[in-house]
């Protein structure tokens, strides 16, 4: 009997390897995963799905009719990367990634930003005082898709409306204030300076969702201001909340403070319906596309949140133990100024797993 059929749990997961470095950098993931499973006796039903642009070459649809029916049918999605020069960037993200999130309404993004060491960043202070997770509304606001564009030429007009329900944004801040440290507090995220509507709202929601949690300190900061703090003081932000748009900025600024965006990881949940989707926060990086040199450390991390998710909490420990050793030792890809290829890199975090 393998490994496989004497497993005492299994996981079925919906796998989407996408567009650009997806399927490698989700190929190692794959590779980690299993073998981190394996030592624990559980067992990943994995089923590929191949869309994204070469499916849209053939079929002219990002996905089959049906594909929200079959990512429902999964315990968990394992996603890489959406985006190709082939197929116009909104057309792709509306045909693939956003049906899914809003489908199985996974209103949290959550993305943790916390350095490794070993890694060189561009800060000159200790890295390990950057701690931080951002928790990004999305479903709705910024990328509620309203809006339309008229007329032709000189004339023509373009609107894109938010739509920031009270709801959704109660949901969200709610969230984050439950999974916040105390010691450290939330940081809500706003612009309700520029933004009267929808980001009064977010300041009146924030300040009644607080009042339900007297023990845990909250600051509210403009977006561009917690920007510019993100980079001159990181070690002061530690649950961010913000919207659907600010969220995604702010999460590739913190990307940029761990020293690579090919290091970082999410999660899209729904909490209350335990659906999730884990994919790398970073795109299908057509610029280093086929050289075998993207960093796989964000796509195992997010398997390792995937497998948090499904109650694998050791298992998701061990990969997150084996990535900090191998990192720690200078080892990486050439993002991180290191000479490992993808596969080479995953390899060394396998060799590390106990
Ligand atoms: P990107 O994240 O793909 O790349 C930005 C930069 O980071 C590039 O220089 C890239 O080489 C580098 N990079 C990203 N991941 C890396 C990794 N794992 N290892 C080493 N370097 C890495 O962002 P972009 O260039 O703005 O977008 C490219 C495409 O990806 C677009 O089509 C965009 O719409 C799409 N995109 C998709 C997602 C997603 O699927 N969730 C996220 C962001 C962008
Ligand atoms: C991300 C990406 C997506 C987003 C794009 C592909 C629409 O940038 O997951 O961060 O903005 O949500
Ligand atoms: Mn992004």
């Amino acid at each position: 009997m393998g490994p496989a059929a004497m497993a005492s749990r299994r996981h079925r997961i919906c796998m989407i390897p996408g567009d650009g470095i997806g399927p490698e950098v989700v190929a190692q993931g794959v590779r980690t995963l299993e073998k981190a499973c394996a030592a624990h006796a559980v067992a990943l039903d994995i089923e590929e799905y191949e869309w994204g642009a070469k499916y849209y070459d053939r079929y002219g649809q990002m996905m089959p009719a049906d594909a929200l029916s079959v990512v429902e049918s999964f315990d968990a999605i394992y996603f890489g990367a959406v985006g190709s020069l082939e197929v116009a960037d909104h057309v792709a993200v509306w045909g693939l990634l956003m049906p899914i999130r809003k489908h199985l309404d996974l209103f949290v993004n959550v993305r943790p930003i916390r350095c490794f060491a070993g890694v060189k960043t561009m800060r000159t202070a200790s890295p390990q005082d950057v701690d931080m997770v951002i928790i990004r509304e999305n479903t709705e606001g910024e990328y509620a898709n309203v809006g339309g564009r008229m007329y032709q030429g000189e004339n023509e007009i373009a609107v894109q409306t938010s739509v920031f329900t009270r709801r959704g944004t109660a949901r969200i801040i709610d969230y984050a204030f439950r999974h916040a440290a105390p010691e450290r507090g939330v940081q809500s995220i706003t612009k309700s300076n520029a933004l009267a509507f929808s980001m009064t709202m977010w300041d009146e929601v924030t300040r009644d969702v607080s009042a339900r949690y007297p023990d845990i300190p909250c600051e509210r900061l403009h977006v561009d201001a917690a920007a510019y703090r993100m980079v001159i003081a990181p070690h002061t932000f530690h649950t961010m909340v913000a919207s659907n748009l600010f969220g995604d900025i702010l999460s590739d600024l913190g990307a940029g403070l761990l020293g690579s965006l090919g290091l970082a990881a999410s999660a899209n949940l729904n909490p209350d319906q335990s659906r999730g989707l884990f994919e790398p926060v970073h795109g299908s990086a057509p610029d280093i596309v086929g050289r075998g040199t993207a960093n796989p450390v964000g796509a195992i991390l997010s398997g390792a949140m995937m497998l948090e998710f499904l109650g694998e909490d050791e298992i998701a420990n061990d990969l997150r133990g084996a990535v900090g050793q191998v990192l720690g030792r200078g080892l990486g890809t050439p993002d991180i100024g290191g000479a490992c290829s993808t596969s080479e890199l995953a390899d060394e975090i396998i060799q590390a797993l106990r």
